[in-house]
């Protein structure tokens, strides 16, 4: 299954359980400058996870172009990118925990609506509870219907309290992960899945945000009016899962650049090949939304990436000039 059909299958799972199909954002937030780019599909919804009424209503779906530069370092292992796409559902006080867990494991899983992928590959992460909110056995109990007990771990909130910052609503999450291993891991203890992590032997590819509290200033100051469901699943790590590659790069959202890339070198770095794929795509995107180099803020974003994106073709060998046939 190529990229493209899984975001078409993707909205249109969501469109039939009563979710309004709208547009991704632009790369730049317009409610406020409190982030350089859009790094989540939640984040242009803030207010109506606050509380103000969405013009489409109490059920929203999309696919939203997200850039996150925190990880720039990363870029070059199997799963790292700056520029990605989440698809993310929403229920802005509707549906909570039951629906929104059915539906993410049955869009995995169902060979005739979702993508088919196979329940044996799966682990679940949920919250173990804190001094904010508690274990979140709910969540625990609706998962025991669709994956083993054994293969559900509770987690603390450095791993499943998502937030976007200090400020702003938030709430405990459930992860899952799907194992990219060629013969399979099998049932995992929490140390084992814990050490699989690690290695990116399983990549989370969907996180379900239970999003109920408000931050102030990094601390949690009260409840939101409403109980609120902000998913958001990478579609890089998923297709790379439903296509059966250990790597995004290996997916069809990357070969023609890195086939590209082949025609200009012949080194075997793949870490660079990687770099100078991933920025240039991100450099691209960028710019359809407006933004041009400079020395500050999302232009110093954008030159930045550019400049390591030059700096790696120049390891790779690459002829000037080169660089245009990428953006291409
Ligand atoms: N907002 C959540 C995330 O980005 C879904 O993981």
């Amino acid at each position: 299954m190529q990229s493209d059909e899984i975001r078409k299958r993707f909205l249109a799972f969501f469109e039939k359980r009563g979710h309004k199909i709208i547009p991704s954002a632009s790369l730049v937030p317009e409610n406020g400058p409190s982030v350089l780019f859009n790094t989540a599909g939640m984040q242009p919804l803030v207010p109506y996870l606050m509380g103000q009424k969405h013009p489409s209503g109490n059920r929203l779906v999309n696919v939203q172009k997200c850039v996150r530069t925190q990880d720039i370092d990363e870029v070059g292992d199997n799963t790292h990118d700056t520029f990605f796409e989440m698809m993310g559902n929403w229920s802005l006080g509707d549906y909570f925990k039951e629906d929104a867990i059915k539906w993410s494991f049955e869009f995995l899983t169902s060979k005739e609506e979702g993508l088919g992928l196979d329940k044996n590959r799966l682990y679940v992460t949920v919250f173990e509870g804190d001094e904010n909110s508690p274990k979140d056995t709910e969540a625990f109990e609706i998962w025991k219907n669709f994956v083993s007990e054994d293969r559900i771990y509770f987690m603390s909130a450095k791993s499943n309290w998502w937030s976007v910052g200090d400020n702003g609503p938030c709430g405990p999450d459930t992860e899952m992960f799907y194992d990219v291993t060629e013969k399979g891991l099998g049932d995992l203890t929490k140390e084992q899945y814990m050490e699989a992590d690690n290695k990116q032997q399983v990549v989370e590819i969907w996180n379900d945000v239970f999003m109920q509290y408000l931050k102030k200033d990094g601390k949690i100051v009260g409840r939101l009016p409403t109980q609120n469901v902000d998913t958001g699943s990478g579609l890089e790590r998923v297709v790379m899962a439903v296509q059966g590659k250990d790597n995004i790069f290996d997916t069809d959202l990357f070969t023609p650049i890195m086939g590209k890339i082949s025609e200009f070198t012949t080194s075997s770095n793949d870490r660079a090949k990687r770099i100078v794929a991933d920025h240039i795509r991100t450099s691209v995107f960028i710019m359809a939304d407006g933004v041009i180099p400079s020395g500050s803020g999302r232009g110093y974003i954008l030159r930045r990436l550019l400049r390591r994106a030059i700096r790696f073709s120049d390891v790779l060998g690459f002829k000037p000039g080169s660089l245009f046939w990428l953006a291409e």
